[in-house]
């Protein structure tokens, strides 16, 4: 039997206080692929031939197009289908053109399809032939007739013969000319109706049981540039007329997921929509800055952002309401909240394009939670500033974000404990970085404090949601899919944990017999040197006051040991020199847990201090704006490691002084609500988290009793705190059990919910 510890949980009397009733929900954004590739159930890539340069470099209109004979195959804007969708195709015959779609098309035997493009042909009408060819052979033909004269939309079905993975062939007769556009591939429904979301990932996200679904972004809806910002009028209506922009995370947006299917989306899921609109400034980390929508578009802007609610909310005889209900939704879409900008630097021009938003919504709109903006950390300058403007503008709610290592969230579980009455928090983005047991623990634990904090925290949703395996631009993920398997990471199973089961009136919790894990610096360590991306000649080290020879570091990235040191007491002071490369170096102290100064970090922009524990690193100081390590230049570097005090000097400036959070950790967390079942019964929804190696087997003693009692326990537990990693599902899964309503298994490193009733 294996060892463990007992512990007891004394759940007490229900105060009143409700369980925040929207409070976990999901985020989506264009990254990863997660629309075009992923969730957009589009077979096809670039099928409207508008990829381009300003997405990527070297991407054009025929990127992801092949054929056989090249010089048979001519782009053409001319007379194109819309002027949103200028770029077409001239085909002439005979050539095969081929599609790779996203990682081949996924088939299985009897699978529906429709295939639909946009054609013209010459005076005469012309048959086409198309397949999902693999080399297996044709999964799927069928012909097409173009009539003749002028574009026509022109489609075909296609049932799929066999399950496999192959590329749409589209044929032309020789003697015959055709145009080609916004050709498209869409699996069918049980109707035969084109699908809108790629079923298996929709069903994953109505699998959480989402209250709420925040779109488009993220740093999509605030754009790179004022080009670049998300602005909704434009994502409605035929696909074909859909303005397609470059997407800020370095690919194509075909908006085809538009405003409407993200409306869409949350009633086929269930959840409020929460769309985010620019406050009228683009993201800060454009080359030139954060740019404002000029004085004289503001109105323009403002108006758009009051359509969006009518559109959203207003009656069929409003002018947007109309629009709606065209687009085969006369119910409105229940809009309840509207973010307003997101991680912006709170600049003056951003408070003042923010505050204009802001009033309108509120004169027009007052039942509309208008949800501001406080920074990409869950601390620093633009938290500080996004916060004070909240409160002295009496904003309803703000919209934290906090991507950190694992340690961070156990430090911080009673964090909303400390806010005073004032804006409430939707946490719109977290994350404990990485794709381990130990981090999906983390956010349990976490979790588990913000649904104890419904008086501030009314909101909360992981990031990013989605990603494409082998396509990504972000990680950790809560989903990874490839083009026919969807791969839920632990996080996920943890956030269907929350949002599956919720009770409805919280419940004190007392612990007894397990206390917060101490945090101490490491007792021994040693220095590093590394400089991935650059050569560096370093001299004059002394460490510890003694003078050590001279090293070199190559921009392979490996380190270079200098010596032991204690963690608690040690001076480095070094003269680094970069011979080669454009990237900064890393100096790098001590064991476990470790402490890395980075001298030109994001792009040799920057100084930052990164701390590491558990191999999991979190930013604790900076990145504060520097003008970059330089070819020959030498560079003199202190650290002064002084307890938990740490200082970096740089050519003699202390850019770093700062205190290393060594709060506890809290590993075994534990929550308790109840609810009232069909039969008017009571029921109580106990989670509890063990982010530990030691099993506990806890004790529940209820202040108000059930009488005899069972138990329905999910677990999620059996893999170390070490497994788990992007592009992979998760190690396990949640295994639901039946058990006496009295104790509860805690295995190490697990998640456990149990729904605690009354036997009848
Ligand atoms: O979730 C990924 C990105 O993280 C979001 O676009 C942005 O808001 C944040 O920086």
């Amino acid at each position: 039997m294996t060892a463990h510890e007992r512990i007891t949980i004394d759940v007490g009397a229900q105060q009143g206080v409700e369980v925040a009733p929207d409070l976990w929900g999901l985020f989506i954004e264009d990254l990863n692929d997660a629309l075009d590739g992923g969730l957009n159930a589009e077979c096809l890539r670039n099928g409207d031939f508008e990829f381009n340069a300003a997405d990527r470099d070297g991407w054009d209109a025929l990127t992801a197009w092949s054929a056989d004979v090249a010089d048979r195959v001519e782009v053409r804007t001319d007379a194109p289908i819309h002027p949103n969708n200028a770029h077409y195709l001239r085909l002439t015959g005979p050539v095969t053109l081929v599609n790779e779609g996203w990682d081949g098309t996924g088939t299985t035997e009897g699978q529906g399809f429709l295939l639909s493009f946009f054609a013209r042909a010459g005076a005469e009408p012309a048959r086409l032939t198309v397949t999902i060819g693999s080399n297996g052979g044709n999964l799927a033909r069928a012909q097409v007739m173009v009539p003749s004269g002028g574009w026509h939309r022109c489609e075909t079905p296609l049932t799929a013969v066999a399950d496999g993975r192959g590329r749409l062939h589209i044929e032309i007769p020789a003697g015959l000319v055709v145009d080609l556009d916004h050709v498209s591939l869409r699996p069918t429904g049980p109707g035969g109706e084109p699908l809108t979301f790629r079923p298996d990932l929709l069903q994953a996200l109505k699998d959480l049981a989402p209250s709420f679904i925040r779109f488009p972004g993220g740093c999509v809806a605030h754009g790179l540039g004022l080009d670049n910002i998300y602005h909704w009028k434009t994502t409605i209506g035929p696909r074909h007329e859909r303005a397609q922009i470059p997407n800020s995370w370095g690919y194509h947006q075909s908006r085809q997921i538009g405003y409407l299917e993200y409306f869409e989306l949350c009633q086929a899921t269930g959840a409020t929509p929460l769309p985010v609109v620019a406050a009228g400034v683009c993201c800060q980390n454009y080359p030139g800055g954060a740019q404002a929508i000029d004085d004289d578009a503001m109105d323009a802007y403002i108006q758009d952002v009051l359509d969006l609610i009518e559109f959203a909310n207003g009656s069929p005889d409003t002018p947007w309401g109309a629009r709606r209900a065209a687009l085969g939704h006369p119910e409105p879409f229940r809009l309840r909240y509207l973010g307003l900008g997101n991680e912006d630097e709170i600049t003056d021009d951003f408070r003042d394009r923010y505050a204009r938003i802001e009033d309108a919504v509120r004169g027009r709109h007052p039942e509309i939670c208008v949800i501001g903006t406080v920074g990409p950390q869950p601390f620093g300058p633009d938290f500080e500033a996004g916060w004070a403007l909240a409160r002295a503008r009496g904003t309803a709610m703000v919209d934290e974000h906090g991507y950190r290592n694992p340690r961070w969230f156990h430090q911080n579980v009673d964090r909303y404990l400390a806010y005073e009455p004032g804006p409430q928090v939707y946490l719109g983005e977290y994350a404990a970085r990485s794709n381990t047991m130990r981090s999906a623990l983390a956010e349990a634990a976490y979790m588990i404090g913000l649904e104890r904090n419904p008086a501030v925290v009314r909101l909360a949703s992981y990031a990013p949601l989605l990603a494409r395996a082998g396509h990504a631009q972000w990680t950790p993920d809560l989903i990874y899919f490839t083009a026919t398997e969807v791969l839920p990471s632990a996080s996920y199973h943890v956030q269907g944990m929350f949002s599956r089961e919720r009770g409805t009136r919280l419940h004190p919790v007392t612990l007894g017999g397990v206390e917060p894990e101490p945090v101490t610096l490491p007792a021994t360590g040693s220095v590093r040197l590394m400089s991935q991306g650059a050569s560096v000649d370093y001299a004059d080290i002394v460490l510890d006051g003694v003078v050590r020879h001279p090293v070199t570091t190559d921009p392979s990235g490996e380190p270079v040991e200098l010596g032991g040191i204690d963690p608690a007491a040690a001076t480095l002071e070094l003269t680094a020199t970069r011979r080669a490369g454009d990237e900064g170096f890393v100096v790098e102290l001590g064991g476990d847990s470790y402490l890395q100064v980075h001298v030109g970090a994001w792009q040799n922009k920057s100084t930052l201090v990164i701390r590491g524990d558990d191999g999991i690193t979190n930013d604790d100081h900076g990145p504060l704006h520097w003008h970059g390590v330089r070819t020959g230049v030498p560079v003199r570097v202190k650290v002064r490691l002084d307890g938990a005090r740490v200082r970096a000097w740089i050519d003699g400036e202390l850019r770093h002084d700062y205190e290393q959070d060594l709060r506890p950790e809290h590993r075994v967390v534990v929550g308790a609500a109840s609810r009232t079942a069909a039969d008017g019964s009571t029921e109580y929804v106990i989670r509890a988290v063990n982010a530990h190696p030691t099993a506990r087997v806890a004790s529940i003693r209820l202040a108000e009793p059930l009488g005899p009692a069972v138990a329905t326990v999910t677990t999620l537990a059996g893999a170390g705190p070490d497994e788990g990693r992007p592009f992979t599902a998760s190690p396990v899964a949640p295994v639901i059990t039946t058990a006496a309503g009295d104790t509860l298994d805690l295995p190490p490193w697990s998640f456990v919910t149990a729904i605690i009733r009354r036997i009848p």
